[in-house]
């Protein structure tokens, strides 16, 4: 079974640039963003089998509805993100206030201390990746690997227009990686290859890349990711995963699609 937290659009919009898919002038179709938001759910609902909780949405907050940095959850523990932008740091109160009421333990990183959550950090049950220098700070994963008791091995994310790891890194249930390998420096693919076997990483092609492909939600067998992406859907065919494309070419307009939208809760 898998829980995700999600918050409708309602206020989604582009109202500032925080990152290269950003542009102020490229209107997002709310109409629209809200049907692509309900697809994603239908799918992930009932062809994925995924619990949803949903979270209110805030005026003003624009990019709340990016839950995957909401913050990383273990068993009963949370850390709340601290977002690097002071336009996304207005978010962090309604993230760990939902954390709380939903009786998580809430594990404050201390202030100065950049991390972004689950957009940064993702892995497989006994060892994880965290990405830093364009969101999170390479210093925080040292305290998040004390915190929850796991390996976590930092990458850096060396391409601004994959800011965040999860644009270009997905774990899949089974042990394969799907990734994007241009996004990061030459140590930090040695380190994924070191811990991932070259049969069980499927490279994605930098023009899916840019669409978004490794945006993508995995739970048990089916593969939720951004449509536009055929080559990408042959190689998890080819690894007996069932892909689902959602297009959500308006939330692309903010740097984000399927992955960034949710929150694994487990
Ligand atoms: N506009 C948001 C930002 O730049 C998009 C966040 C996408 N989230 C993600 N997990 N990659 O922060």
């Amino acid at each position: 079974m898998s829980r995700l937290l999600v918050c409708p659009p309602d206020y989604f919009r582009i109202e500032y640039e925080i990152n290269p898919w950003m542009r102020r002038t490229n209107t997002v179709d709310g109409e629209r963003a809200y049907r692509q938001w309900h697809e994603l759910m239908t799918v992930l609902e009932q062809d994925a089998g995924a619990t949803l909780e949903r979270m209110t949405p805030v005026p003003g907050l624009p990019d709340l509805v990016f839950t995957a940095n909401a913050g990383v959850v273990l068993g009963k523990r949370a850390v709340p993100s601290r977002f690097r932008h002071p336009e996304r740091q207005r978010e962090e109160p309604y993230f760990e206030a939902w954390f709380r009421e939903h009786d998580y333990e809430v594990i404050a990183l201390e202030k100065g201390l950049y991390f972004e959550g689950a957009g940064d950090l993702l892995g497989f049950p006994d060892g994880w990746f965290g990405g830093y220098r364009q969101r999170s700070d390479i210093r925080c994963y040292s305290r998040l690997s004390e915190i929850f008791g796991r390996e976590i091995i930092p990458v850096e994310l060396i391409d601004s227009r994959f800011y965040h790891l999860d644009t270009c890194f997905c774990p899949l249930s089974g042990g394969e990686l799907l990734y994007y390998p241009p996004a990061f420096d030459r140590y930090g693919q040695a380190a994924i290859a070191e811990r991932v076997a070259s049969e069980r990483r499927l490279v994605v092609p930098e023009a899916e890349a840019l669409k978004f492909a490794c945006n993508a939600v995995c739970v048990g067998k089916h593969v939720v990711l951004p449509a536009g992406c055929p080559e990408t859907m042959a190689l998890l065919r080819d690894r007996g995963y069932e892909p689902h494309p959602v297009p959500l070419d308006e939330f692309m307009k903010s740097g984000g699609a399927a992955k960034c939208l949710t929150l694994a809760l487990d």
